[in-house]
Parts: structure tokens; sequence; C-alpha cells
């Protein structure tokens, strides 16, 4: 049930997170009716900011609503927040801010706290914050939930570690680890187009589908957030999580239950068939360069990027395969790269072609789940074309979201994240077991994309497909 007068603690109020998706979805949510206006946000972060700062960076970021007012909605909105500065590492700022809560509890006659703390901070000071607050303003006769953002961890090693610091200060069901790709919309549906659709799953397997394509293609680069993508790249920003989720909702088994625990158990029982990657996993890697007319900057060109000497990969083309019964010897092909020739983010399942009978030899089927550039789910389909004709062309099976669900609103990731966190739902969330073998699957990788015999990144420019020699 939803919980009246949530404490809703959004650390890092006033980065970049917060202010492109925490404060948006949060705004989407009430505009939409679905975050209780009985809510109280408590902001926090070390500058000197006001509640009209906080609107004002996040203004150009919230979408409309769907019954329009969205001035008056945003008055109201703000009506329900408050900002707090204060340090992380010292007590001062968390006793003013756990005066506050408690203020406004005692104020609505709240008898057993609920209290969700949203981490928007970089993980040097996820423990920092995570100590602060459990001895500071835990619900100890109540409810806590804690948000943590990525990168949760660097690799197995470190993954764990943050795992361990966490522990004693959290159950697990208190944690919610997000990975925002669960909240996709079309991820979220993939469930249903695969188990409700007993004719599709039944063709989803080594028998019919001759590979796997998983595309992340983003036409521009790492610019202005080259701090962090310097030490994370693209393997580790969006290959290990968004990318993994996909696969692993397309690949894994039918949970037993459509319940949050079986759905992760699922995912779990898949990540552990798949091999672990290494140098023989590795299409191609590479850095992008300065476009060919020399207008868009190159990745060293950044001025956030401070080594200038930087290896860092913005492409990384690997290909993977699943030890089990329905996927053993499907070839997968994951792709990830910045400052590519297009946007396009997506799941490709290509059927094995028709190869006896009266129609051998036509055109394969693919099935395909796109995220970007437009949310949509299609099939290419065989058929004769009108007229007196019979030769096979192929048609497209196509639900495009802008289509069909023109009128709806169709929450964002960071909406139905934010409010399965109030409802204490962890289904969209990553589990402490998940993150293991997913750092498990991709740690020898980076060990030697990044090692002393590490590939050396071929430079692309800016705009264009990528590294040469890639699988198509
Ligand atoms: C983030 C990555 O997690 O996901 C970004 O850090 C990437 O580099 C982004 O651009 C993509 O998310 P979305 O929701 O825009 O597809």
């Amino acid at each position: 049930a939803f919980e009246k007068n949530t404490a809703f603690v959004l650390f890092g109020a006033s980065g970049d997170l917060a202010k492109k998706e925490t404060f948006p979805a949060l705004f989407g949510l009430y505009s939409e009716g679905a975050l209780d206006p009985s809510t109280k946000i408590f902001c926090y972060a070390r500058s000197k900011l006001t509640v009209d700062n906080l609107r004002e960076n996040c203004k150009q970021y919230c979408r409309p609503s769907t019954g329009g007012n969205d001035k008056f909605k945003m008055d109201q909105f703000f009506k329900m927040v408050t900002y707090i500065s204060g340090a992380y590492d010292t007590d001062d700022g968390y006793l003013r801010l756990k005066g506050e809560i408690e203020a406004f509890e005692k104020e609505r006659g709240v008898t057993q706290p609920h209290r969700i703390f949203y981490l928007a901070i970089p993980p040097t000071i996820f423990l920092t914050v995570a100590g602060q607050l459990k001895k500071n303003i835990y619900a100890t006769n109540g409810i806590t939930r804690v948000i943590v953002e990525k990168p949760f961890g660097n690799d197995l090693d470190t993954s764990r570690e943050l795992q361990k610091g966490f522990k004693p200060l959290f159950r697990e069901d208190e944690i919610f680890k997000i990975d925002h790709f669960l909240g996709k919309d079309d991820l979220k549906r993939l469930l249903a187009v695969r188990f409700a659709n007993p004719f599709l799953n039944g063709t989803w397997n080594k028998d019919y589908i001759e590979c796997i394509q998983v595309w992340f293609k983003e036409p521009f680069g790492a610019e202005g957030r080259g701090g962090y993508f310097d030490v994370v790249g693209i393997i580790r920003d969006v290959m290990q999580n968004h990318l993994l989720q996909i696969l692993t909702v397309a690949l894994m088994e039918e949970p037993v239950a459509n319940k949050a625990e079986a759905i992760r158990d699922a995912k779990v029982t898949l990540l552990k068939s798949m091999e672990k990657l290494g140098p023989k996993n590795v299409v191609s890697v590479g850095q992008y360069g300065r476009s060919t007319d020399g207008k868009l900057p190159s990745y060293l060109d950044d001025d956030t990027v401070l080594n200038k000497e930087s290896k860092c990969l913005t492409f990384t083309e690997i290909t993977m395969d699943v030890h089990n019964d329905r996927w053993e010897g499907v070839p997968i092909v994951m792709r990830a790269g910045k400052g590519l020739d297009e946007d396009r983010v997506e799941i490709r399942m290509k059927y094995k072609k028709n190869v006896s009978g009266m129609f051998a030899g036509c055109t394969p089927n693919e099935f395909v789940i796109q995220f970007h550039p437009e949310r949509k789910i299609y099939m290419t389909f065989n058929t004769t074309a009108p007229g007196f004709v019979d030769n096979v062309h192929q048609v497209s099976l196509d639900m495009t979201y802008s289509d069909k669900y023109a009128k709806d609103w169709v929450p964002e990731a960071y909406e139905r994240l934010i409010r399965d966190a109030f409802l204490g739902n962890p289904a969209n969330y990553v589990r402490d077991d998940e993150l293991d073998v997913s750092w498990d699957i991709f740690t020898p990788l980076l060990n030697y994309v990044e090692g002393p015999d590490a590939p050396e990144p071929e430079i692309y420019p800016y705009g264009s497909t990528g590294p040469k020699g890639i699988l198509e």
C-alpha cells in the first residue's frame, strides 16, 4: 500500500542526476496523481541553494503532464519540497535534517515513520552517507529504504566490498539498487510479450534463433561527463548493467511467479549460465576522435577528460555465449558506443532462414525491442505484396508507443522505479547476487581491456559507425 506522509530524502539534490532524473520523475509522479500529496521531499546537499534554485534547474527536464496546468502543479509540487544544506561527513547537517523530518512527522501525527533515502551522490561517499543516515535518521520503529545509484562497484571485488560496507547498516530488503533500464516500460513489457504469448516464447531458442544483437549506439559523446566517464568507460557505463539486463530479461526462463523474488531468481539462473568474458570475446574496441569535418571534438578534446593520454573505451563490441539448453550455440553480439552515427538502443532476435518448402530462402524474421530512438516493439513478417504477384515481401508488425499509446501516460524509467520504492516493490531493482554474477561475467574482460595486454583502441571519427571490422 502507498504509505501516507512519507519523508523522501534526496542526497545530492544539487547534482546532475537529481536535476535531470530525480526531480522530473518526482514531479511526473505528482502531476499524474501517482505521488501522494502528503509526501515531503527533503533535499540535502553541500551547496547553499534554495528551493527556487532547484525548481529553476530542473524545469527544462520536466515533461508536460497529460492533464496540463503544469505551472499550477509545479507550484503545488514545490510546496512539498524543502532544502537543507550540510556536509556529508559530519553529524551536524544530518542532525538538522533529522530535526526537520521529526517535526514533519510529529505535525502529521505519524507513529511509524516511512523514510526513503535516495543517494544521488558519487559512489566514493555512498558508505559515509549510509553510515551517517543509519546513525542519525534511520526509522527504528518504521520503514527505511535506501535507493542507490550505479556505479555499484568497479569490478567484482569492489562491488563485494561495497556490499560488505552496507551489510551492517541495512538489510538487503532495505537497499534498492537502481539500474534504470529495469524501469523502462518496454523492458518491463518484454515479460508479458514473451510469457503471455506462448507462440513467441516457443520460438525463442536455438532451434529458431540464428543470433541475438544487443546494441547501444549514441550520437553524442561523453562531453561534460569526462570526470565520471574516464574512470568508468563504456563497458561499466552501459554493458555490465543496462545491456546485460536487457539480455537477461530476453533470455531467462519463465519466472515461477510474477513476483519480485521469482523474477530475480530467474535472472540469476540465466546469468550463471553465461560465460565469463575475456580476450576471446572482444570483437573491437575504440575511442572517438574528431569528426571527419573536424567540427565535433574528440573524446580527448573534452576539457572534463583530464588525462590527455587516456585509453578509455567509448566503444566496445563483444560476442558472448550462454551455456544452457535453450541458447547453446546461439551467438550473442553486444555492441555499445558513444559518438556514433545514430541513436539506437535495441535488442534484435534474428530468426533462422527458412531453408525448405515453397518459400525457402525468404528473408528471415526479426523480432526487435527498441528503446531508442523510439519506443517500439516490432516484428518483420513475410507476406505477399498486393496485386497479382506472389513474391514474398516483408512488412512490419509494429507496436510503436507514439501511435499505440499516444494519449496514455507511459511512465519514464525513474518514475516507475521511484514509485516502486515507495511501494516497497524490489522487482525492478538489482539484487546482491545478481550484481555479483554480472561483475563475475565482466571482471575478466575489464581486467583484459585495462591490463598490460590491453588491445589498442581504434580511433573512429565522431559521428561514424564506429571502428572498422565490426560484425553485421
Ligand atoms: C546512463 C549512462 O546510465 O544511461 C549514460 O551513464 C547513458 O552514459 C544513459 O547515456 C542512457 O540512458 P537512457 O535512459 O537515455 O537510454
